[in-house]
């Protein structure tokens, strides 16, 4: 038998500065970060090497939807790696196969067929590339505060200034302005932020256009849910001009919403959808573009131009389909929707205790605070794109204090998985209130 010599455990001082030297760390100036290091995570919590622990409260990047280390995604991940670890995507499997087909069950209306790709940002350069096959048209419509990737399509989609380093991107991109303008200006109706839209499809001349992709609840620009009306209305803009309707499902999908999909909760079925993160709750790598009937009998008789070596993988479709069966059998979805009412009214709790809080919105576990500096004119805590002494102060007391989330711009994240109960929320929700007592202090008026 094959025997191994065990290493020795590298500290977590050890970790990061190894990982320091000789990896390149995502969306930073390397000397300025100060990673943490993870050695093991269950449930909702993980830990340091030291032993430190934390409250996930992001599920890493609004992603570990069924919670860290479940043995069932782990025991299917082993199951077929013993089996087959990887076939071409030429090659017929049966996790592909069967993960097609429960995919078709659960996503909207009649949405029946899947490409599988590698994450989200693939996921949507093929949904681009499929509108404009389908369509014959270039054009593309996105809005400013979305996020749909860091691949060079998906970064020109992006409306947020992670954007702007990779200019000028592909050409045919269109922005168009959200319903939502910051926290000093707040929300639009539906109705004038569609006219909106409907001018600028129309200036661009509606032929042109093949598709208009939108978060159907943005992320990481805000945790922004659309006004009623808006979907809906998205949809009759894009079924009058000829136009498809790409949602962008990455974070908002799989349950985080309290639905399966976030655009069910405006009943809308849209052409293209994409997906990724909460489909193997991130244990392993994979996304996926689904997209309706009739756009999938188009590639019946036309070639569709697009492939990598590891598309369709047999591993991540095995990890996604025993992650979908942990939603089903531990009722993931109706927990989200549960535990969000919760999360909702302890949110309303710390606004109404305290001036630094601005705005708190949720939708299931997809949560945001956003801070502010003054109460009369509501200037934010941090300004657009940029970071405060307060900002900082709040990152680091969360960090301190055992609990993980993203902290951008004036605001933070509550996005813990979707296993949470009360009382882990609860404790998750203490930590905040200590917290907030730092930002408190910034409050000028
Ligand atoms: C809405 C949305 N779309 C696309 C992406 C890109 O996904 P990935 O990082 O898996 O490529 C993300 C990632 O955060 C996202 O939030």
């Amino acid at each position: 038998m094959a025997t191994t010599t065990a290493t020795p455990a590298l500290s977590g001082r050890e970790i990061v500065d190894l990982a320091k030297k000789h990896t390149l760390f995502e969306w930073s100036a390397q000397a300025k970060i100060d990673p943490i290091p993870v050695a093991r995570a269950k449930g909702i919590y993980f830990w340091t090497p030291e032993g430190q622990r934390f409250i996930d409260f992001n599920s890493q990047l609004m992603s570990v939807n069924i919670g860290h280390g479940d043995e069932r995604v782990i025991q299917a991940i082993h199951e077929q790696a013993q089996k087959l670890c990887y076939a071409n995507p030429f090659m017929a499997t049966e996790p592909r196969a069967r993960l097609g087909a429960k995919l078709a069950e659960i996503t909207p209306g009649d949405i029946d067929s899947f490409f599988f790709t590698n994450g989200g940002a693939e996921a949507n350069e093929n949904a681009i590339k499929i509108a404009r096959f389908f369509t014959g048209r270039h054009k593309i419509i996105a809005r400013y505060r979305s996020y749909h990737g860091a691949t060079a399509g998906a970064i020109s989609l992006t409306g947020d200034p992670r954007r702007w380093a990779s200019e000028p991107g592909i050409p045919g991109v269109v922005r168009v302005l959200d319903p939502y303008h910051g926290i000093e200006r707040g929300w639009e109706s539906a109705e004038s932020s569609l006219a909106q839209i409907e001018e600028i499809i129309q200036l661009e001349g509606p032929q042109t256009i093949a598709a208009f992709i939108l978060e159907t609840v943005v992320g990481t620009n805000g945790i922004l849910i659309p006004p009623d009306g808006y979907m809906q209305g998205i949809r009759r803009l894009c079924d009058k001009y000829g136009i498809l309707m790409i949602a962008d499902e990455v974070m908002a999908g799989f349950g985080r919403t309290g639905e399966w999909f976030a655009i069910d909760h405006w009943k809308v079925v849209p052409d293209l959808i994409s997906m990724a993160k909460g489909l193997t709750s991130s244990y392993l790598p994979l996304g996926a573009v689904g997209m309706r009937h009739h756009i999938a009998q188009y590639f019946q008789n036309n070639v569709f131009y697009g492939g990598l070596t590891y598309n369709s993988h047999p591993m991540g479709c095995a990890a996604a389909l025993a992650t979908i069966r942990v939603y089903e059998d531990d009722h993931l979805i109706d927990n989200a929707r549960k535990m969000g009412a919760i999360m909702r009214h302890l949110g309303r709790e710390l606004q109404k205790k305290h001036p630094s809080v601005g705005e708190v919105r949720s939708i299931g576990l997809f949560g945001i605070l956003e801070l502010i500096g003054n109460r009369k004119t509501k200037e934010p805590m941090a300004p657009f794109n940029g970071s405060s002494p307060q900002m900082v102060a709040l990152g680091k007391f969360f960090r301190e204090n055992g609990l993980y989330t993203i902290v951008r711009w004036n605001s933070f994240y509550t996005n813990p998985p979707l296993s949470i109960n009360e009382e882990q929320l609860r404790e998750g929700f203490a930590i905040i209130d200590k917290g907030l007592e730092i930002t408190d202090a910034g409050v000028k008026d």
